[in-house]
Order: structure tokens, then C-alpha cells, then sequence
């Protein structure tokens, strides 16, 4: 079965936005359940506070609990990833981890402590951390080197509780550049792959890169998930879409760059990606409930239809001709040869015409098209 899972705050989104109220009714979390599973879906996730109202009483966090336990043990629906949310709250306002006040620090790291226990007993593998509000508006205001030593200690505090407490948790940080904070901390793929090797338990870190976040910052998504495969950090992933640098729009996967969508694809299935294929998107606020679970289906359907070409292009012998053209099993070749000394190597000049190879073509423009009509199911 396909690994697909939503966030629960995703169909449940209700369409408030800093300049209007919300456009939905709220979403009761075992609705949202029992429908995903019949659209297909394998899995569902949330923050601490879109399940359990923040602030609410134990009698009430009891009932809403059953509730959606019963609507997973139905439907059979996992919990493969829990998340905590420390940016909704005023008290939150300036950070959680990072905040200036050590009095919302502490705050804020219980909070994220409390829910690994929920996150275990669910049978979670997977904790997303995403700083949403870990950052600043003004330089002036935060000491970003002691900010990111509190975030270290925070992240240590919290890998070594759970290994005491044998939940077995891995974790998995979510890197933004900006919004809701001028701008927030670790804010690529490659800042927050930087900072892991900082921590005491590197080895249970890796990252949670979102779609549009990396192209919010103008980045390639699919070189940073190849880079976060290739160190053994891709731990979870959220899916969605975007057109290029402005606000976080969190539109359905592929609904933004349909190539850089098809290519991500692409990687995931053929790079030994095991992990959830997690959306994270929000229907748009025009859309009434049935406009919900149509944007839900579209995540999964279109997923399935970019696979599907992926699988056909790579299957193409003219694919795998142009492929060789244009140097791709070169590549996997290591540089130097097995055994060959330094001396050898550096003689090899004389066999090396640099004239001649500077005139070769690589072809990417014919591979690229290639790639692009398979995309369009026209080949
Ligand atoms: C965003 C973020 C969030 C986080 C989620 C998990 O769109 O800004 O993706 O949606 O993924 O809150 O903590
Ligand atoms: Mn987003
Ligand atoms: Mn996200
Ligand atoms: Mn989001």
C-alpha cells in the first residue's frame, strides 16, 4: 500500500488567513479519519494542539482521544509522525526553544516532552520539530549564536528523554526561511543538515523539507532531498506546491512546478526513499467541504499519475540511450581508478586532449525534453 498521509491540520485547515475569518466549519479529527482512509489515504498526523485544544481539561483530552483512537482502530489508519505546536500561543510569540524569555523556553520544552509519550503510545516513528516561530523580525533583537545553542540544548534535552524512556523516537526537523517570522532558524535543508552534526544524537536527527519552503527561498527542492538522501538524513517529507519566491501557499502537490514535481518523484521512487509520501498542503480557502477531499484525492492521484511517468521514462529505451549520451553512468564512476597511485595519475595529462573534450555535448536539452513529454503523457 502506498504510503500517503495528511496532516491533520491540512483538510482540517479552515481557511483563516491574516486577512480574512475562516471559510469552513471546523473539522471533527475522527471525520477527518474516516474519510481520508476511504479516499485511500494510510496515514494521518498532527500537532499536540489540533487534536487536544490547548489548554484543555484532562476529561476533555480523554474524550477527544478515544474518539480518535476508535476512528483508527475502524478505518485502520497509523500515526506514523507527531508533531508539537509552539507557534499559535502568544506565549510563543518570540520562539519556544529560542525564545528570550527562559521562562517560555522551559514552557515550550515541556510541551514538546509531554507529547512524545502521546507520540509512542500511537505508535509514532517519527517526530517533526518545525521552529516556526524559532527567529526574529529585527537583528537587533536576537543573539542568534546563543539562540542556536538553547536550540541544541533543547533538541538534546528532548532526543535523551526519549531514549531514557525507550519510545524510540526519531526526529526530524522541518527547515522554513521566513513566515510566520521575518525569518526563522535553520532555515534551508542544508543550515539544518549543518546544525545536526552539532547535536549529541546527530545519529536520531535528520530532516522534514517541505516543497514549497526550499522553493520559497528560491532553492532546488530535488537537489536538496538528494543531498538529504545521500547523507541518510531524509526522515520524513512534506509534499506540496508552490510558484516560486512569495508567502508559503502549501497548494496541492504538483499545483506549483510540475517538472521539479515529476523529477522529486522521480527520486523518491528510484533513490530508496521508504517513508511516508506526507502532504502538506491547505485546500484553498474558496473551497467548501467537497472541495476538501477532491484537493486531498488530487495530492494522491497526481502522485500516483507522476510515478507512473517517471516509471515510464525511465523505462524508455530512447531514455536510456540519451541517458548515456549524456554521461550518466559516467558519473557513478568513481574519479580515480581502483589502486592507482597519485604518481600515475597526475601523468595522465598526456593522454588528455582538453580542446577535444571541451567541444563534446552533453545533450541535456534532448533528455530534458524527453523527460518533459513523458510528463505530458505524450510519449
Ligand atoms: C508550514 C509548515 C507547517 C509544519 C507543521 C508541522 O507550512 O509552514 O509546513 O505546516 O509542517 O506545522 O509542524
Ligand atoms: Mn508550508
Ligand atoms: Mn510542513
Ligand atoms: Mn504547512
Amino acid at each position: 500500500m502506498d504510503k500517503f498521509s495528511f496532516g491533520l491540520w491540512t483538510v482540517g485547515w479552515q481557511g483563516r488567513d491574516p486577512f480574512g475569518d475562516a471559510t469552513r466549519p471546523e473539522l471533527e479529527a475522527p471525520v477527518a479519519v474516516r474519510k481520508l482512509a476511504e479516499l485511500g489515504a494510510w496515514g494521518i498526523t498532527f500537532h499536540d494542539d489540533d487534536l487536544i485544544p490547548f489548554g484543555a481539561s484532562a476529561a476533555e483530552r480523554d474524550r477527544r482521544l478515544a474518539a480518535f483512537r476508535a476512528a483508527l482502530d475502524e478505518t485502520g489508519l497509523v500515526v506514523p509522525m507527531v508533531t508539537t505546536n509552539l507557534f499559535n500561543h502568544p506565549v510563543f510569540k518570540d520562539g519556544g526553544f529560542t525564545s528570550n524569555d527562559r521562562s517560555v523556553r522551559r514552557f515550550a520544552l515541556r510541551k514538546v516532552l509531554r507529547n512524545l509519550e502521546l507520540a509512542a503510545e500511537l505508535g509514532a516513528e517519527t517526530i517533526v520539530l518545525w521552529g516556526g516561530r524559532e527567529g526574529s523580525e529585527t537583528d537587533a533583537g536576537k543573539d542568534v549564536r546563543a539562540a542556536l545553542e538553547r536550540y541544541r540544548e533543547a533538541l538534546d534535552t528532548v532526543a535523551q528523554y526519549s531514549q531514557d524512556q525507550g519510545y524510540g523516537l526519531r526526529f526530524a526537523l522541518e527547515p522554513k526561511p521566513n513566515e510566520p517570522r521575518g525569518d526563522i532558524l535553520l532555515p534551508t535543508i542544508g543550515h539544518a543538515l549543518g546544525f545536526i552534526s552539532t547535536l549529541q544524537h546527530h545519529e536520531l536527527f535528520g530532516v522534514n523539507p517541505e516543497v514549497g519552503h526550499e522553493q520559497m527561498a528560491g532553492l532546488n527542492f530535488v537537489h536538496g532531498i538528494a543531498q538529504a538522501l545521500y547523507q541518510g538524513k531524509l526522515f520524513h517529507i512534506d509534499l506540496n506546491g508552490q510558484k516560486g519566491p512569495r508567502y508559503d501557499q502549501d497548494l496541492v502537490f504538483g499545483h506549483g512546478d510540475l517538472l521539479s514535481a515529476f523529477f522529486l518523484v522521480d527520486l523518491l521512487e528510484h533513490g530508496g526513499y521508504e517513508g511516508p509520501r506526507h502532504f502538506d498542503y491547505k485546500p484553498l480557502r474558496t473551497e467548501d467541504i467537497d472541495g476538501v477531499w477532491d484537493s486531498a484525492a488530487a495530492n494522491m492521484r497526481t502522485y500516483k499519475i507522476l510515478r507512473e511517468r517517471a516509471t515510464a521514462f525511465r523505462a524508455d529505451p530512447e531514455v536510456q540511450e540519451a541517458l548515456r549520451y549524456s554521461g550518466l553512468e559516467e558519473l557513478a564512476q568513481p574519479t580515480l581508478s581502483a589502486g592507482e597511485s597519485i604518481e600515475d595519475f597526475l601523468k595522465a595529462d598526456a593522454d588528455f586532449d582538453p580542446q577535444k573534450a571541451g567541444e563534446r555535448g552533453f545533450g541535456f536539452v534532448r533528455l530534458s525534453q524527453l523527460a518533459l513529454e513523458h510528463l505530458l503523457g505524450a510519449r
